[in-house]
């Protein structure tokens, strides 16, 4: 009992450590003077080209920041944020990640007629013919994600509601080698699948929560 006591207070204090404490109203004075433009104050960017960042898991909205302030990440329109988070420190990038992680995500809309059951299918149950694993057991049923394990993984993404036109960026930048993901899990899903399938799943993705 004694043991046990001991040792959960010792990993509590690690975490204290590890992580300094995310100040929320300095992080919400960068979302709204820093980000706002390309993703919304609140993080529900209208653009289908942003991607929304409301409720994303904080440790993920530090990696890929990180990833794209220092160049490693180019998917997409990441050239045009990089300047703009340039001269962000550590500290600020965990306030303005804490801030957001904590703001409400407005539901998407998937459209009924663009190949929905298809998507509904890859996203609950996978494609057993092609090995095509469900998305929903690395990205949670109601696509919130799951929290990082604190090894390779800082988390696993919340995707609901995210929209079509950015999921489809980021799906293709996984084929084509151009963004990797730890332990190649996404390239492992996405060579299983056709273009057609990738569109169905990121519709369907549009209209989740
Ligand atoms: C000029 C527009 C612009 C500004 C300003 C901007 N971003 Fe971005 N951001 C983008 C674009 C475009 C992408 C998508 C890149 C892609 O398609 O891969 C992106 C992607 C991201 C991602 C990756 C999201 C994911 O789901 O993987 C995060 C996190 C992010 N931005 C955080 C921020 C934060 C925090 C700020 C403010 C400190 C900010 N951005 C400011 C345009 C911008
Ligand atoms: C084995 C676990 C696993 C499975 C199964 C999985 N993913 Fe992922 N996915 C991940 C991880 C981990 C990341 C984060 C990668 C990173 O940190 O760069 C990710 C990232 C993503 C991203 C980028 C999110 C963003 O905001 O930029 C998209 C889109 C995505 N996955 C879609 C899917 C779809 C669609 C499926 C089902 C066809 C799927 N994933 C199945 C683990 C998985």
């Amino acid at each position: 009992m004694k043991r046990t006591t001991l040792l959960t207070l010792a990993l509590a204090c690690g975490a204290v450590f590890a992580a300094p404490k995310a100040d929320l109203a300095k992080g919400k004075q960068i979302a709204q003077t820093v980000c706002a433009a390309c993703h919304a104050a609140d993080g529900n960017s209208g653009i289908s080209s942003y991607p929304k960042l409301s409720a994303q898991h904080a440790t993920y909205i530090i990696k890929e920041t990180v990833a794209i302030k220092d160049g490693k990440r180019t998917t997409g329109g990441a050239a045009a944020m990089r300047p703009m988070v340039g001269s962000l420190s550590a500290q600020d990038i965990a306030d303005v990640a804490a801030f957001y992680a904590t703001q409400t995500p407005k539901p998407g809309e998937a459209n009924p007629k663009d190949n929905l059951d298809l998507g509904a299918k890859i996203f609950r149950g996978g494609l057993s013919e092609k090995k095509l694993p469900a998305c929903m057991a690395c990205h949670g049923p109601s696509g919130a994600g799951i929290p990082g394990s604190g090894t390779d993984v800082s988390a696993y993404p919340r995707l609901g509601g995210q929209h079509k036109d950015y999921t489809m960026t980021q799906l293709k930048a996984y084929a084509s080698g151009q963004r990797k993901s730890p332990n190649n899990m996404m390239e492992d899903v996405v060579k299983r699948m056709s273009e057609e399938e990738m569109n169905a799943v990121a519709n369907f993705i549009q209209g989740l929560h």
